[in-house]
């Protein structure tokens, strides 16, 4: 029988992106997109879209045995920075979903769960500079409680409920073609379509804040590798490390002024500056290469030519 695809949280940063690759190597009608908004008007038009509050455990299974729903992709949650202002809101609403995904699995009415987690769980305490996939894991932020209890519940339905789940600590992503909904690294987005548009950008991380990141493109390529991998070869099922390229907002602008000359960066910190200096600089990912051949393609150079290069064709400049 065909697998059938769910992507739960489809109109995001990372749906936006996944539902389509999804779509071209599995087949429009065979991924089911889904979120508790509309997504942009080519998933909608591309494919099946349900409106979906995972919370609603009622309605995600009618979703499910209606499409016969055999894979869920679960992306929606609320990120770093949007979870300190509703800690509580985004407490259940991380958790929540993550069980009424599992749960789902635990039945066997799916197959197969994806959930990413992130370099959140990471602390004050970690070692900054390729901080190891097993190392002190002492999250201060809501959202990094969540997503390290996340992991062990992962790992849980793993063990006890032989639940074929697979998870990413994925590291700030970076891509053209969608926005990034309130995360702490979504400084190294924005400060792309500013200097663009008004050739300036103020950045409210300090200019050495060195932190993991990632183009979009490796993001997602991960995710379909590791979903595609023989289950056999995944030792983790917490969630691995895997590591695109590290940089901070200075070398970053740096690196834009090397295409926009006249491009200005300031500086001026907020509350997320706090988040961002719990978290490590750089990540060690050998387990996934080891395990299941991960391999990142992308390099700062090459993310900053690819961001300029397709946001200049976006906005006809
Ligand atoms: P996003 O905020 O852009 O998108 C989340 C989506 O979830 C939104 O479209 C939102 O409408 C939807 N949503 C919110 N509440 C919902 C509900 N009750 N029911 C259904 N949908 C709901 O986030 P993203 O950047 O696409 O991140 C996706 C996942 O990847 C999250 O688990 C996030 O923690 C993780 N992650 C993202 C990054 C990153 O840099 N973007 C890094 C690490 C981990
Ligand atoms: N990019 C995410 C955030 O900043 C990391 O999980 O919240």
């Amino acid at each position: 029988m065909q697998d059938k695809i769910l992507v739960i949280g489809s109109s995001g940063q990372i749906g936006s992106e996944l539902v389509a690759e999804l779509r071209s190597n599995y087949g429009d009608s065979n991924v089911i997109a889904s979120d508790i908004v509309a997504s942009n008007q080519i998933i909608m038009d591309s494919g099946p879209f349900e409106i979906l509050d995972v919370t609603d455990s009622k309605r995600l299974y009618e979703i499910v045995k209606k499409h016969e729903v055999t894979h869920i992709y679960l992306l929606a949650a609320i990120l770093s920075a949007n979870a300190e202002k509703k800690p509580k809101l985004s407490w259940d609403l991380n958790m929540q979903s993550l069980f009424n995904v599992l749960d789902l699995a635990k039945d066997k009415i799916i197959k197969k769960v994806f959930w990413p987690s992130s370099i959140a769980v990471f602390g004050p305490n970690t070692e900054k500079i390729k901080t190891q996939q097993y190392t002190i894991t002492e999250p201060n932020t809501v959202y990094g409680i969540s997503k390290l209890a996340g992991e062990r519940w992962c790992e849980y339905y793993f063990n006890k409920h032989n639940v074929d789940v697979v998870s990413l600590r994925y590291p700030g992503l970076i891509g053209w073609k969608s926005n990034p909904g309130g995360g702490t690294t979504d400084y190294a987005v924005h400060i792309f379509h500013e200097a663009i548009k008004n050739k300036k950008y103020t950045s409210f991380l300090t200019k050495d804040t060195t932190l993991p990141m990632m183009y979009m493109s490796d993001a997602i390529n991960a995710t379909l590798k590791i979903m595609q991998t023989d289950s056999g070869k995944i030792k983790i099922r917490s969630s691995y490390n895997i590591a695109g390229c590290s940089f901070n907002p200075e070398e970053l602008a740096n690196e834009i002024q090397s295409y926009i000359p006249d491009f200005k960066i300031s500086y001026n910190k907020d509350y997320r500056q706090k988040i961002a200096d719990s978290w490590p600089d750089s990540l060690e990912d050998s387990l996934a290469k080891d395990h299941w051949g991960w391999q990142a393609e992308y390099n700062m150079r090459k993310l900053v030519k690819e961001m300029i290069e397709n946001l200049h064709k976006k906005y006809n400049c």
